[in-house]
């Protein structure tokens, strides 16, 4: 099933005024595709799920199970949840505390009055999925977080749904559970080829997890695109530090030209730019640029040159394998992940940015 959301809003009125949760969203979910919807806080994911679910209905847009419009207040059409076959996972369990994990499973059959022999069949099969067959007889209070949570998707896939919508579903479980659950979600949706919206605010999960991912700020969306494609070529500054952990470098530079070569300066430092970056960057003359450079491109020189900016380090991380490093510099906070393992803090320390993977970002692309 392919998802279309079409120039969507849903304005919400409250007795404060009104509420833009989501804001002109233009996107297309591909048949069998596991689609992440990623962003902080009160962005709107939950608002855009319920519009696919039928929970809400949209205010302005169209949405499309394939060719089929589900919902457009323009044309009066807007189906209810019944007639999507979608399947919801909520954060919160919500699974029936008086009915054993069968019952559980098996509700949504029941409400379809499916035939005794099938539900039998169809919850075995769920629960194999999932690895929950041997607490088939047990009441939700008696399993773990991570458990009743795959009772949950057991009970959701059930009724083999055409859409998979799934908000949050690994928020209330441990770290380590949490990595196992995510890996065997991934196996199974592969498996089923079933559409999944998926949504997060964790950048981690959004990307190990999503084909493509959509961010979200503030209902509009920021930037589409493979995790690959998020993390490569970030749109604006809100989506290069949202991707990635530890987030971006963001150092505020100058583009300046001579003798025809364009060059950025920022704080003691110069770096004269690679070709195919160098169209951009003379856009961007005269304006306030912030150059980006992730933590695990920025390398540590034992001497200054033109080229370097010096600092020192404030604290050191160590994160195992590699430690991360905060440098004050005279124009900024830098982060670097480095293997050097004898720096100390309070160290005089000369940081250079590799010149081919510095992003940068004129006025119009700073914190949106
Ligand atoms: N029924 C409602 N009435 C009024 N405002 C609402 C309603 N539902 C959501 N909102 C508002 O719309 C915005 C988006 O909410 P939504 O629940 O979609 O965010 P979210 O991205 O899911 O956040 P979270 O990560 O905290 O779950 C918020 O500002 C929220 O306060
Ligand atoms: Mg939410």
């Amino acid at each position: 099933m392919r998802l279309t959301f079409q120039h969507v809003s849903k304005r919400f009125m409250t007795m404060r005024g009104a509420v833009d949760a989501v804001h002109d969203v233009s996107l297309e979910i591909k048949d069998g595709e596991f689609f992440a919807i990623l962003g902080p806080s009160g962005c709107g994911k939950s608002t855009l799920l319920n519009l696919a679910a039928g929970l809400e209905k949209p205010t302005a847009g169209e949405i499309r199970f394939d060719d089929r419009v589900v919902a457009s207040p323009e044309r009066r059409i807007f189906l209810p949840p019944r007639n999507r076959n979608v399947a919801m996972v909520f954060q919160s369990y919500a699974l029936y505390p008086h009915l054993n994990v069968f019952d559980n499973i098996a509700f949504p059959l029941r409400i379809a009055r499916e035939k005794d022999a099938h539900i039998k069949m169809a919850v075995k099969r769920a629960a194999e999925m999932l690895g929950i067959e041997n607490l088939l007889e047990r009441k939700p209070a008696e399993l773990s977080g991570g458990q009743r949570q795959r009772v949950s998707i057991a009970r959701a896939l059930v009724r083999r749904p055409e859409v998979f919508l799934l908000d949050e579903p690994l928020s209330n479980l441990d770290a380590q559970l949490r990595t196992g659950t995510r890996a065997e979600l991934k196996c199974l949706q592969r498996e089923l080829k079933i559409t999944t919206l998926y949504i997060t605010h964790d950048q981690t999960e959004a990307m190990t997890l999503g084909d493509r991912i959509a961010l979200l700020k503030d209902g509009s969306l920021v930037q589409a695109g493979t995790p690959e494609e998020m993390y490569e070529q970030p749109k604006t500054t809100f989506a290069a530090t949202f991707i990635g952990s530890p987030p971006m470098n963001l150092v505020p530079a100058k583009v300046k030209e001579k003798d025809g070569r364009i060059t950025l300066a920022f704080g003691d430092a110069t770096m004269v730019l690679p070709r195919e970056k160098t169209e951009q960057a003379k856009q961007l003359k005269k304006q306030q640029v912030l150059l980006g450079i992730r933590p695990e491109h920025v390398t540590l020189r034992s001497e200054a040159s033109g080229q370097t900016l010096s600092g020192t380090v404030t604290a050191i991380e160590p994160l195992g394998r590699e430690a991360l490093l905060h440098i004050s510099t005279e124009c900024c906070h830098i982060l670097v992940l480095t293997t050097e393992k004898d720096l100390k803090t309070d160290e005089r320390v000369f940081v250079c940015f590799d010149p081919n993977r510095v992003h940068l970002f004129g006025p119009e692309q700073q914190t949106k």
